[in-house]
């Protein structure tokens, strides 16, 4: 069990690393503004509330279930978007929850 946790660490680890996320813990993604969500906050603007393009969803206040399933769909292309599969390939399911849970508590103030 503990072999596996430490495969899911280093898997995630070297997807953030890989997606250009400084290094990061697991207790940061409570943090607003913490490193993990850094790389989506380019697109999905500060806290996911002010995206940069018209075409780019807001992510802030939206339920956590949602943001979770719509990441694994992207990521096994049930729903089909080059951008977001590249951004999630390489993401444990573990961080993707994570993720989720933290856009979803961001007020959606704009
Ligand atoms: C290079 C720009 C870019 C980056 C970086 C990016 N996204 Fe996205 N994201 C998009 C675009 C564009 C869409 C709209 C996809 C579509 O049209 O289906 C999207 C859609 C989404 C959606 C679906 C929202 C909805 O309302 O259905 C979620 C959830 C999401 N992104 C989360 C993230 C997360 C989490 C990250 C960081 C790990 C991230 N994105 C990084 C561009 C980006």
């Amino acid at each position: 069990m503990q072999r596996f946790k430490n495969v899911i660490l280093l898997t995630s680890f070297a997807a953030l690393f890989l997606m250009g996320v400084s290094a990061v813990h697991a207790e940061k993604i409570a943090r607003p503004g913490g490193d993990k969500t850094a790389s989506c906050e380019q697109c999905h603007g500060p806290k996911g509330c002010a995206p940069v393009q018209g075409l780019i969803p807001k992510l802030c206040g939206q339920n956590a279930e949602y943001l979770e399933a719509q990441l694994l769909e992207f990521q096994d292309g049930r729903r089909p978007q080059p951008i977001m599969h590249a951004t999630t390939k390489l993401l444990s399911n573990d961080i993707i929850k994570q993720v989720a849970v933290y856009f979803s508590k961001v007020p959606c103030s704009q």
